[in-house]
């Protein structure tokens, strides 16, 4: 018989997405609709991470199906990449209530998620869009001085974007966002 640890001998995505709707490590397993594991191709070359799910995502248990989300569909369509090409998630699973900013221990309990995602689909390159998947995926503070630059660290390459939704507040990031796309395909082009 397999131990019934919380990882079984055999990880997958779906083991992952399982635990993850009915995950109760942290407290904001109390105030959400559904969990929001991601979603994408298990062998996705690129994925994107963002910080948590918002008010739609919540109610859907799907990730970037808001207006951020709208964005996000536009800025990949913009590069000729589709949706479903891609993996898409965020740090944290689940809503923080009134879309307050994850705090550091619901990350911390949230992160072994995201880190068995990244070891099962062995992306070759990973967005964190904006500063809570920056800090978390690369351990930098500032999105505004990182973005649009590639780091390379463990075989991956890291492409520090805004986050689609800082776009929606300040406008003068939107055209900042799309420049840093096409360099993403370029930087796609070559991995
Ligand atoms: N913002 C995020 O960080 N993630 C989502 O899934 C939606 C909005
Ligand atoms: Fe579990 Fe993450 Fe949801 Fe917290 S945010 S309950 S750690 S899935």
């Amino acid at each position: 018989m397999l131990a019934r640890g919380r990882v079984s001998a055999v990880d997958s995505l779906d083991e992952v997405a399982r635990q993850v709707a009915t995950c109760r490590l942290c407290p904001l397993s109390k105030t959400r609709t559904n969990a929001v594991p991601g979603e994408g191709p298990g062998d996705a070359k690129v994925m994107f991470v963002g910080e948590a799910p918002g008010y739609s995502e919540d109610v859907q248990g799907r990730p970037f199906v808001g207006l951020a989300g709208q964005l996000l569909g536009e800025l990949l369509e913009s590069i000729g990449i589709e949706r479903g090409d891609v993996f898409i998630t965020n740090v944290v699973k689940c809503r923080p209530p009134n879309n307050r900013p994850p705090r550091v221990s619901e990350r911390n309990a949230c992160m072994p998620y995201l880190e068995r995602q990244i070891k099962l689909i062995r992306p070759s390159i990973i967005c964190p869009m904006g500063n809570s998947a920056l800090s978390a995926l690369v351990g930098r503070r500032s999105v505004g001085e990182a973005h649009g630059k590639a780091i390379e660290k463990g075989g991956v390459l890291y492409v520090p974007l805004y986050h689609p939704a800082a776009a929606l507040y300040d406008a003068s990031l939107r055209g900042v966002l799309f420049e840093d796309f096409k360099a993403l395909k370029i930087l796609i082009g070559k991995r």
